[in-house]
């Protein structure tokens, strides 16, 4: 996604509180590097060797990030690298693969005792609260082992749950929003009743950075619930069917039709399946309240700000329908259009 060409080039203006974005290279991490660019911060992002010719990594250093080549494996060289640029706040957005991989991560971080916050690797649900079938699940155990050995550790941290990215959840794609909503028929998980919250991308970041360092969020879930955007399936299609002008036929995918893509355990589909029947079956995203004494609410926490609504991401998805183009929610293009093809019901 091009980072909008009014955001000058900040490393070298700032000289304290600065970012080290995980994975910028990646889907959500790259959400949050442009925001943690846009705020103004001194961002640095760390990537493998292989990534740093990326054009996503090219487009964050072009506006002013500090690409830092290194590999979250290799503990020596990240508490190195921590000390030597003197980071004060570290994000991980490393895909599900790579979650353990968080581990020297931790252990580097807790070696630096300047760090003064760290946001692992969450930007999902919470995973202490939900239960998908596997392969989901064995995601979420490693993603609990990494939240109490952060805990344990002392390290400052905040996990960020911002639920669904705003997109057409289709059950067989880890990253949604890279793909336009269907225009021939709309798969509807059961009965299509069970609502969710979907967040624009851009969002996830701006909420995240402004998170990064507010004392109210030290050692806490920030969970993610705009009510702007909180829509069941059934929802969903009718907005897209009112942007796109006409009624797509819908074809019920049941929750056993759910479960079997879970059980092929092909990775990543089948552990997008486990998630979708766990927030469109299941109701994982709304089956409780944020009452517990660690956690709240991202718009109690900044009640000024907006949300971009699901409205407004579908009429973009519709621009780009228009333009023949792929679509990337908030400023990414591919050259040809891709719509995904939908799994058989
Ligand atoms: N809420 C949602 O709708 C949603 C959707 C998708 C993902 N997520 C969550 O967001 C998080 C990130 O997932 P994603 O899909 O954005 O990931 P992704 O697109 O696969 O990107 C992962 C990034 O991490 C980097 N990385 C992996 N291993 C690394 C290592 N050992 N050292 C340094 N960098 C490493 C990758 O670098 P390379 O470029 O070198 O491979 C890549 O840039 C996950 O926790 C996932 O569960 C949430």
């Amino acid at each position: 996604m091009p980072v909008p060409a009014d955001t000058a080039p900040v490393a070298d203006k700032v000289c304290s509180g600065r970012v080290l974005v995980v994975g910028g290279a990646g889907f959500i991490g790259h959400f949050v590097a442009v925001a943690s660019l846009l705020a103004g911060r001194p961002t640095y992002v760390l990537a493998r060797s292989a990534s740093v010719t990326k054009a996503k990594v090219k487009a964050l250093q072009d506006n002013g990030a500090i690409i830092v080549q290194g590999d979250i494996n290799d503990k020596e060289c990240m508490e190195k690298t921590l000390k030597e640029l003197r980071i004060e706040t570290v994000i991980s957005a490393v895909g599900g693969e790579a979650v353990m991989d968080k581990i020297p991560l931790v252990q580097a971080i807790k070696a630096t005792s300047s760090i003064k916050r760290f946001m692992p690797s969450e930007f999902g649900h919470d995973v202490d609260r939900a239960e998908p079938v596997e392969p989901g699940k064995n995601m979420y155990i490693q993603k609990r082992k990494v939240r109490r050995l952060i805990e344990d550790s002392g390290v400052p941290y905040t996990y960020i749950l911002c639920n669904s990215i705003a997109s057409w959840p289709y059950c067989d794609n880890n990253h949604h929003s890279e793909v336009l909503p269907p225009t021939d028929k709309v798969h509807i998980y059961g009965d299509g009743s069970v609502k969710a919250y979907f967040v624009a991308g851009s969002d996830i970041g701006k909420f995240t950075i402004k998170a990064l360092d507010d004392p109210r969020t030290l050692n806490k879930s920030v969970h993610f619930r705009p009510q702007s955007n909180y829509f069941c399936l059934n929802e969903l299609a009718s907005l897209w069917e009112s942007k796109i002008g006409r009624v797509l036929p819908r074809v019920t995918v049941s929750e056993e039709h759910l479960l079997a893509l879970a059980a092929e355990n092909r990775i990543p589909e089948s552990v997008v399946a486990s998630f979708t029947h766990d927030i469109f079956i299941k109701g994982c995203q709304i089956n409780f309240r944020i009452e517990g004494p660690d956690e709240m609410e991202v718009g109690d926490l900044y009640p000024e700000e907006r949300f971009i609504t699901l409205n407004q991401c579908f009429d973009e998805f519709y621009a780009r329908l228009l333009k023949g183009k792929q679509v990337g929610v908030e400023g990414g293009e591919a050259d040809e259009v891709i719509i995904a093809a939908p799994v058989e019901a």
